[in-house]
């Protein structure tokens, strides 16, 4: 305690935590040691009311960070150390994952796994320093299925050194929500028909937490656009009608500036995409952003609508550079050793939403390796040798899509069905098409044990989770 004294007061569970990262510190990077203060932030999970659907809709009953939802946007320098402080206010029990950024393990917010979950009334001191630029989020670890479905997630901005130019960088936090025609939330979390499917698609979609009607843009401006699917279960299929975005970065890594394939920026749950967008419609005109992903049911996200200003005179223009790689160790494919995992269960025959409705029967639950998990701590399927090069040749067999993620680490997607892919993406979170294979390989650099799992939300609780431990 001695090292903090502008540590606020905390329990002795964010003590524990605190004594757990002092003793990696002298392993990483930019740590406390090394001097540079820590940036402190302060969040509190608590349940307000907010205008999601906005007038003449009542305001929804949610639960958030600290008033918002998406929580406050913690943005953030690549190398910079930071301390955020969890407060539990929420009727049950929380913790904070920081999606797609790799902490050391004992700040990684899983449950029973990394730390107790914070009991309401509880606070946790999660501390680490932050070695990667790009677009991450965090959420709940704990009953996340209802917890993210409430409300509950935030935006997590890592800057690079030098970013790239551009007029404006906006971020786009896409949630999904069930409401009933009262405004309320629908509390059918975790049916188990929705748990054996598609998960639970909400009815209500928002970005930065509104119903969106436009985004007001300028002719001419050239904007960074980072999108995070902070939805429990949504896929997003989008395009930008009249424009052409470049991927310059997935899942907060970059990536070659590429238009996406077919023109359509699809992220499944907890996937991340930057764009760039030239936003090259005339003054007072304007442009739909539609998501087309499951198929009969496309409809208008919002209206790029331009200002009637003249096209602005700075434009950047031509070509994005790709951005400079991040501090991930390249696996070794010669020598990397190769774990299948292999996914099953769900209902048989449906495809998408609604399609297999009629399907209805007994053992709709999902497995990794053959084992369901029932809560977080459990034995490892796999274990890694730190430092050491691994593929997981990851094998969908079920009729579902789903959106496999690591923590702890980043991987490369190397191949889809056997055939290669054509950018090698670096990625925390994979999405498998029904029966497609992908082999994703990485370096084994963060010791402890990781979460793998589903984050169809609905999917992980319903079984679809499970443990990589690397020693
Ligand atoms: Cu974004 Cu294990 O989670
Ligand atoms: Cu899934």
């Amino acid at each position: 305690m001695r090292l903090h004294p502008l540590r606020p007061a905390i329990d002795r569970r964010s003590f524990l935590a605190s004594a757990a990262s002092i003793a990696l510190a002298p392993l990483l990077p930019g740590s406390a040691y090394a001097g540079a203060p820590a940036k402190e932030f302060r969040l509190v999970a608590v349940p307000v009311r907010l205008p999601i659907a906005g007038a003449p809709y009542p305001e929804t009953d949610v639960w958030c960070y600290s008033g918002q939802s998406p929580g406050p946007e913690i943005r953030v320098r690549q190398g910079d150390r930071v301390r955020i402080v969890v407060e539990n206010r929420l009727p049950e029990d929380t913790t904070v994952h920081w999606h797609g950024l790799r902490v050391p393990n004992a700040m990684d917010g899983a449950p029973d796994v990394t730390q107790p979950s914070m009991q309401p009334g509880e606070s946790f001191s999660y501390e680490f320093p932050v070695p990667d630029a790009g677009t991450y989020w965090y959420h709940p670890h704990a009953h996340s299925a209802e917890q993210v479905g409430r409300g509950l997630a935030g935006a997590f901005i890592v800057e690079e050194p030098n970013p790239l130019p551009v007029d404006r960088d906006v971020v786009w936090v896409l949630g999904d929500w069930r409401l009933r025609r009262d405004g309320a939330i629908s509390e059918d979390f975790n049916n188990p028909m929705e748990m054996s499917m598609s998960g639970r698609i909400g009815n209500t979609v928002t970005i930065n937490g509104r119903v969106p009607s436009r985004f007001v843009v300028r002719s001419g401006e050239r904007i960074r656009l980072r999108l995070i699917n902070a939805a429990s279960a949504r896929i997003f299929g989008l395009e930008f009608k009249d424009h052409r975005p470049l991927v310059i970065a997935l899942d907060g890594q970059p990536i070659e500036p590429h238009a996406p394939h077919g023109g359509r920026v699809v992220l499944g749950p907890a996937m991340r995409a930057d764009l760039i967008i030239d936003m090259a419609g005339a003054p007072a005109s304007s442009a739909s952003v539609i998501d087309t992903f499951y198929q009969d049911l496309a409809y208008k996200l919002v209206e790029l609508a331009y200002g009637d200003e003249p096209p602005l005179a700075t434009r950047i223009a031509g070509m994005p550079s790709t951005l400079p790689a991040n501090t991930m160790p390249e696996p070794d494919l010669a020598r990397a050793f190769r774990h299948e995992v292999t996914l099953t269960g769900g209902m048989m025959g449906g495809m998408g939403m609604g399609g297999g409705m009629g399907m209805m029967g007994h053992g709709g639950m999902w497995a990794i390796n053959g084992v369901a998990a029932h809560g977080h701590n459990m034995r490892p399927i796999l274990t890694l040798d730190r430092g050491k090069s691994y593929v997981f040749a990851i094998d969908n067999k079920t009729a579902w899509y789903h959106p496999i993620h690591l923590h702890g680490h980043s991987f490369r997607v190397i191949t889809r069905d056997g055939q290669p892919t054509r950018y090698r993406e670096w990625c925390d979170t994979v999405l498998l098409a029904p029966r497609e294979r992908a082999d994703v390989a990485l370096v084994a650099d963060n010791p402890g044990d990781w979460m793998f799992h589903c984050h169809i939300l609905e999917h992980q609780e319903a079984g679809m989770m499970s443990v990589v431990r690397v020693t």
